[in-house]
């Protein structure tokens, strides 16, 4: 009686601590969920690589899954993480508004969610969101563009076009908005001239942000406006996927100058095309640098400890102003690559040669 009474408080004491601590059954380690959008773009496999292996260096089982940019494969994967004890989510959406059912199933069992790099949108069950600062991508891209034609002191036009990213994607605003508000004064007093008359964040996004579409836009607007030897002197792409698409466009589309182009994420592709004199620039978002932020998070929020935010009044989610940290972005060029890309270890000489 009195044994059974012993072994019946150890199992209370267990439950109430596992409740409490929020263990995984089976391994004795919280699991995180890290679910990512797809493995087709370079970052997206470096960002779940970083996490997997920080998270499991700080003691956590990790759930990470990719979705193939299919957005039912997401809800499915995050409703799975839900289920299998995941006691944080760290999410980079693929369309930020489709996941608000999961985002209620995780609020019910108290699971705290992360938004990773993309914001989750229409939902107030978003605890806290990571990223760059994105309206800085773009002023940085704008800025480049202004300071390499010092177009303070410009005294000819320059032709000029713009591709822009997913309008499903948060960021992809924030990015088209930093570089346009930089270069608006000088399209607004005819230094910038924009040929195709596309300067609309509506009419220059690049749905899903697919090197096709941007080079099919890109052929179009090459064929509509060029064909007759004029000039594209710049060519303000949000991304490096859509740089590419670009690229590949004016490698077979036209014989003038090569423009100024601006990219992000110093994809490898695109730092081979920076080395080959096709691509002038890309903003650097060092991935490892967010994955410890995040790792930081799942860690503060599992100890109860506050949390590391650095802006608590940008990102609306149109549901609730979520507590952001935003890490800083900076930029690769031709010139400092060395410096940026090899020798902080981002990459090697064989990656990008
Ligand atoms: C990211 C960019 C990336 C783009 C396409 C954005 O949300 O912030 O780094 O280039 O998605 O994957």
């Amino acid at each position: 009686m009195k044994a059974k009474k012993i072994v019946g408080t150890i199992l209370c004491a267990a439950i109430a601590f596992t409740a409490l601590t929020g263990c995984a059954a089976g391994s004795g380690k919280n699991k995180v969920g890290v679910s990512m959008p797809t493995k087709d773009l370079q970052r997206w496999n470096q960002d779940g690589d970083n996490m997997k292996k920080e998270l499991e260096a700080a003691g956590y089982e990790v759930d990470l899954q990719y979705a193939n940019n299919d957005v039912a494969t997401q809800l499915s994967q995050v409703e799975n993480m839900i289920n299998s004890g995941c006691k944080v989510l760290v999410i980079a959406a693929i369309e930020g508004s489709s996941l608000g059912s999961a985002l209620d199933k995780a609020a019910a069992k108290k699971i705290p969610v992360i938004a990773y790099d993309r914001l989750l949108m229409d939902n107030a069950n978003v605890d806290y969101y990571a990223t760059f600062d994105n309206y800085m991508v773009g002023t940085i891209q704008g800025q480049y563009v202004v300071d390499t034609l010092d177009l303070a002191n410009a005294t000819t036009t320059y032709n000029i076009e713009f591709t822009a990213g997913d309008p499903g994607d948060n960021n992809a605003g924030f990015f088209f908005n930093g570089a346009y508000d930089v270069l608006k004064p000088y399209i607004e007093n005819g230094t910038l001239n924009v040929v195709s008359g596309q300067k609309t964040f509506e009419e220059v996004a690049t749905p899903s942000w697919k090197t096709e579409t941007a080079q099919s836009r890109a052929e179009n607007i090459l064929a509509s406006n060029y064909a007759d030897g004029t000039n594209v002197d710049i060519w303000l792409c949000s991304n490096d996927s859509t740089a590419l698409g670009v690229e590949n466009a004016l490698a077979s589309n036209y014989n003038g100058t090569y423009p100024i182009i601006t990219g992000q994420d110093c994809d490898k592709a695109n730092v081979k095309n920076m080395l080959a004199g096709k691509q002038s620039m890309s903003v650097f978002k060092d991935t490892r640098t967010l994955a410890s932020q995040v790792v930081k998070m799942v860690g503060q929020i599992l100890k109860g400890e506050t949390v590391d935010v650095n802006d608590t009044s940008t990102y609306n989610n149109n549901a609730k102003t979520v507590p952001s940290y935003l890490c800083k972005p900076t930029y690769a060029t031709a010139d400092n690559y060395k410096t940026v890309l090899l020798d902080s270890g981002y990459y090697t000489e064989a990656d990008i040669t």
